[in-house]
């Protein structure tokens, strides 16, 4: 019996999806528990591209079991249509893909919500991905959401939905002076209901039996530790529990039953949307590590903000999700760099800073500390062991080992599930 969890460990994107593809080749469940799809998880394997945004990329092997937990936003249409990509790539997922039945909606008024509530912020906008998730997750903190159970159950699922529409109408007119957009809104989702219906299982139980049955669990994470809720850069965050901790609460595993936690990093660091960035790039180097790692979100194509890896932002992460093993991803992305910078700290207004800064503000005016380290100038791309590796690759990530006081259990150095270096003797090895 295993449960490791797969947690982004920064603002999200930092190659999850190619993680949670190589590992769930150890796994009998793949379980996504937080977040909706705002999320978009890349894995690449015989030369095909697929971005996953609600289902586990674990189900991309044939033989894995995917649970959609109850802390995930579904929107019914991006599910079907999610499943019926799937389906035209050869991948089909009756009898294996699992969606809790007290997972919320996201329905389309949401995303008129949010649409209006971004604009309305003018200048101070999250940048969200426009996916209806904030709202959701609103409604389900304010008792107001519709869940997947609701759903199943036609009659009272009109009935609900006509109320909480009525609520809902009242307030778009009062806040931003329009009226809700509804128009076929019952019909519509009873049908994709309809399209769902042979998925939906009580997942908490599913899951529990598994293990109780001696199966395992990877449970994949979705955004990062700084895009979390209560510990990320509110407000600029998303609306979930992104960090180790919502993998139980989204899945209904209790904490006793994780085994450990992986956390993914960058060799660099990125971020899309508004909000603080100490080491963001100056425009010229940033483009040029946008360029070398395809920096553009997979959902919504926005250039992604590039800048040097944040040590105290990952021992934060560390802290945060109790990280037992640490995956460096696109080391390759590096390859031509002749000098590398590292954030070894904050200074605010002349002081270290020890924590990590509550406000948005506070973080912003930050000046981070760098150590400048030798770049290897030579290519690691799609290397598989780790004493192939050139030696200022080598330093640069004991570097990062040794300032975490983390192992590090996994290195990518390529999109491809192959292009993947897992060292012996680590933690992550034996949880394997
Ligand atoms: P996720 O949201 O954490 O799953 O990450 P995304 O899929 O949004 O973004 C990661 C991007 O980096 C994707 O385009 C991946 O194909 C790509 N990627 C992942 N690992 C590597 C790597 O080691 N090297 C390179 N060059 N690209 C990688
Ligand atoms: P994966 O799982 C990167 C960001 C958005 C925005 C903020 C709030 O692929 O790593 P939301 O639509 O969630 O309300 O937007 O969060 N964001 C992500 N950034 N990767 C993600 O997911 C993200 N999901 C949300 O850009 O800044
Ligand atoms: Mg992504």
């Amino acid at each position: 019996m295993k449960a490791i969890v797969v947690i982004g460990a920064q603002w999200g994107d930092e190659g999850k999806g190619k993680v949670v593809d190589y590992l769930a080749g150890s796994f009998d469940y793949i379980a996504r528990c937080a977040g909706g799809h705002n999320a978009g998880h890349t894995v690449i394997f015989n030369s095909h591209r697929f971005i996953l945004q609600l289902i586990p990329c674990g189900v991309l092997r044939p033989d894995k079991q995917a649970v959609i937990g109850s802390g995930v936003v579904v929107d019914p249409a991006a599910l079907v249509a999610e499943l019926e990509n799937l389906c035209k790539a050869g991948i089909c997922l009756d009898g294996r893909l699992h969606l809790s039945n007290r997972a919320h909606l996201i329905f389309p008024y949401h995303r008129q919500m949010e649409k209006a509530a971004e604009a309305a912020r003018g200048a101070a906008k999250i940048g969200t991905t426009s996916r209806g998730i904030g709202p959701a997750y609103e409604d389900k903190m304010a008792r107001q959401g519709l869940r997947v159970c609701d759903l199943m159950d036609p009659a009272g699922f009109r009935e609900k939905l006509e109320r909480v529409v009525r609520e809902k109408d009242a307030v778009c007119r009062a806040a931003y002076g329009t009226p809700l957009d509804v128009a076929g809104l019952i019909e519509q989702s009873l049908e994709l209901g309809e399209r769902i219906r042979g998925y939906v299982a009580d997942t908490a139980d599913l899951l529990n039996g598994a293990l109780a049955r001696g199966q395992s669990v990877l449970i994949e994470g979705a955004q990062g530790t700084m895009l979390d809720i209560d510990h990320g850069t509110y407000p600029y965050v998303t609306s979930s529990s992104a960090t180790a901790g919502g993998a139980c609460t989204g899945l209904g595993i209790a904490p006793t039953r994780i085994t450990g936690t992986v956390g993914v990093t960058k060799a660099y660091t990125t971020r899309v949307g508004s909000g603080p960035f100490p080491t963001e790039m100056p425009d010229l180097e940033a483009s040029q590590v946008r360029d070398r790692g395809r920096e553009y979100g997979a959902v919504t194509g926005r250039p992604r903000r590039c800048g040097w890896l944040d040590l105290p932002l990952l021992r934060y992460a560390v802290m945060i999700n109790g990280i037992g093993s640490l995956v460096v991803t696109k080391l390759d992305v590096f390859d031509t760099q002749r000098e590398i910078q590292v954030c070894v700290g904050y200074c605010y207004k002349g002081s270290p800073v020890r924590e990590m800064p509550p406000t948005a503000e506070q973080l912003a005016a930050v000046e981070p500390v760098y150590r400048t380290l030798p770049g290897w100038e030579s290519s690691t791309y799609g290397i598989r062991d780790a004493a192939s590796l050139p030696q200022a690759a080598r330093n640069y990530l004991k570097f990062i080992s040794d300032d975490l006081g983390c192992e590090i259990g996994m290195i990518s150095t390529g999109p491809e599930r192959d292009a993947t270096i897992v060292p012996p003797g680590t933690k992550l090895a034996s949880w394997l």
